[in-house]
């Protein structure tokens, strides 16, 4: 998604501002772009596509100047194009923007009548051009975005700078994150701490409404035109981009990491025993037990994993749990039974459907707001009441994998606190709690059949439709692997609960179609059997990602013998299978696995 830099040094900044881009290449765009101010001339470049080619256009064109902006786009108004891309100009200043502005359109028709035109289809304009007005009536850079600040409506961050004033940078945060990092005689700003790491480990975090006012020396914060301090923090140094290694893309990496992800996700939360220590707080316990429902709201892989949470919470704590994509919760009248907990899961924590839902569900009487992220700092785990962290480190590949299986562990993990919470001294907990130490080593186990996967990838790869079946814990993975593999292959794959197929999908069966199967050694298994025999019926090519110990019946196109087990933490070690399928269909297809065509990372609009 949208990425914002911007520098004020005195030294040359348009190499900084780049290295700042390319720190956020990992988070999605369309197209970049760069402002600078040198004397009292502003120039800029704008390009669309990578990065590298703004990178190849300023060794063309170079920018010289100790201040400037740049940007990485999305695009939400208007088709990537170079007039579409960031900055937009008005007059003497230049703006970049992240996330959307809700009322562009009445500010658009205001500004016309006013005789402002535009060049881009862009709501980024109308605040460019509104900021210039303002000023044109009086005001310096710094109040005028302040009013900026509190005449648009939506989630945004903006940074701004203007010949007139050539000596600071004006951003503020509405509703998108924005840090400012600290150097000496020198300071900057991004919408995500990786873009600083280059330069500085002193950031501050601005809150929501912040207007920051930065200089070469100085910073400056107000909060409604009154100054406020916000404290400087060290960033942790092991944000840092650690290098890809041997590995050819990233989340090939993150893949493989997991193990370690999953052990570190672990570490100190659980004893030998398999009884969990305190997960969020030292009094836990009588609360946990006062639990009786649970809702649980995320988006795309994070959705996954509350479902998958359902099924364990359900079964072990017998509460009833309610799992819904955050920008459905959004819209519809919501009933909160009471002692009900609300749990947000967002992989980075600055996912705007999921704040929004956990801003909804603050207005509702639940009696604790929790949640479950990976990002430490992030306006997530600033806005619950009580965040379990999953550890899994940087994830940098747009395809959530690392991230999904620490939140799956993470969710196992709160499952045993609650059932701990109701019956301290169960053996069938504790017995769950053993197994769970064991998952680092079930999934490296999962990881050493890579080869054999392949060879099914290499079938799938032709394909342009594939069928994703699962029952039980197995849906919820199934619908995982079926977005992984659309998500970084681009073909198309739904996923189905297993005995659904003969209410309409079988309709869809031939001898054309890939139906892959998930086929853990469980309860459900014979009921699997007979929905694989359904599609081998019908001619389908059956793809089975087995248990080692299931021998399926008749002709199959492809068979995968895994470490899957049977037991309640199956899907973690399914999905991983699952996770190495898609990877290498959309690497043998030669597509850009990290960033794939249209995704974003972090996703700051609704
Ligand atoms: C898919 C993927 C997305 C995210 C979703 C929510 O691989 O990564 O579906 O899971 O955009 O993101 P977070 O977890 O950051 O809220």
């Amino acid at each position: 998604m949208c990425g914002i830099v911007a520098a004020i040094a005195e030294r040359e900044v348009s190499r900084i501002l780049l290295e700042g881009l390319k720190a956020l290449e990992y988070r999605g765009y369309d197209s970049a772009g760069m402002a600078v101010i040198q004397g009292q001339a502003i120039d800029s470049l704008r390009e669309v596509g990578k990065v590298q080619r703004l990178e190849q256009a300023l060794e063309a064109h170079p920018l010289p100047g100790r201040l400037g902006i740049a940007h990485t786009r999305w695009a939400t108004h208007g088709k990537p194009e170079t007039r579409n891309a960031h900055p937009q100009a008005s007059g003497h200043l230049m703006l970049v923007h992240n996330g959307v502005i809700e009322n562009h359109q009445h500010w658009r028709e205001h500004l016309l009548e006013q005789g402002y035109q535009f060049s881009s289809d862009t709501d980024t304009e109308v605040a460019a051009h509104l900021l210039h007005q303002r000023m044109a009536s009086g005001d310096e850079l710094l109040s005028a975005m302040q009013w900026l600040a509190g005449a648009l409506e939506g989630a945004f961050a903006l940074a701004a700078i203007s010949t007139k004033e050539p000596e600071h940078i004006v951003a503020c945060r509405k509703g998108a994150p924005l840090v400012i990092g600290v150097g000496i005689g020198e300071h900057f700003v991004a919408s995500d701490p990786m873009a600083l790491l280059p330069v500085t480990r002193q950031c501050i975090y601005l809150e929501e409404g912040d207007v920051a006012d930065l200089q070469r020396e100085s910073v400056s914060i107000y909060q409604q035109g009154q100054a406020v301090k916000r404290p400087v923090h060290r960033l942790d140094t092991e944000s840092g981009r650690a290098s890809k290694g041997a590995y050819r893309h990233w989340m090939l990496k993150e893949i493989h990491e997991q193990p370690a992800v999953l052990a570190e996700c672990l570490e100190g939360r659980l004893d030998s025993q398999g009884r969990v220590l305190p997960l969020l707080a030292h009094d836990e316990s009588a609360w946990l037990q006062s639990i009786e429902n649970l809702h649980i709201v995320a988006c795309g892989t994070s959705y996954h994993a509350a479902l998958v949470a359902r099924y364990w919470m359900e079964e072990w704590l017998q509460i009833p749990v309610h799992v819904e994509i955050a920008s459905e919760y959004l819209y519809r009248r919501v009933v909160v039974p009471d002692k009900t907990a609300f749990l947000c899961i967002s992989q980075s924590g600055e996912t705007l459907d999921t704040l929004n839902a956990l801003r909804k569900a603050r207005k509702k009487a639940y009696q604790h707001y929790l949640g479950i992220c990976n990002v430490a700092r992030s306006t997530l785990v600033r806005e619950v009441d009580h965040c379990l962290m999953t550890r899994a480190g940087p994830e940098i590949g747009v395809a959530s994998t690392k991230a999904y299986t620490t939140q799956l562990t993470a969710l196992a993990l709160l499952m045993l606190a609650m059932g701990q919470a109701r019956d301290e001294n169960s053996e069938n907990l504790q017995q769950a709690g053993k197994q769970l130490l064991r998952l680092p080593s079930d999934v490296e186990a999962v990881l050493a059949h890579a080869d054999a996967i392949r060879q099914i990838a290499e079938a799938l790869m032709q394909k342009t439709n594939v069928i994703f079946l699962g029952r039980g814990y197995q849906y919820p993975v199934a619908m995982e692997g079926a977005l992984k593999l659309k998500e970084i292959s681009y073909i198309h794959a739904e996923a189905y609960p297993a005995g659904e197929l003969k209410h309409g999908p079988l309709a869809l069966v031939n001898e054309e179609l890939p139906v892959v199967a998930v086929a853990p050694n469980d309860r459900l298994l014979q009921k699997l059997q007979a929905n694989m025999k359904e599609v081998q019926a019908r001619g389908g090519q059956l793809y089975v990602f087995a248990d080692e110990a299931v021998q399926p019946e008749g002709q199959l196109r492809g068979l995968v013998h895994l470490p899957l087990g049977g037991d309640w933490l199956s899907p973690v070690r399914a999905s991983v299978a699952l996770q190495l399928l898609a990877y290498d269909v959309a690497a043998m297809l030669g597509h850009d696995v990290d960033q794939p065509r249209n995704l974003a990372k972090s996703v700051t609009v609704e």
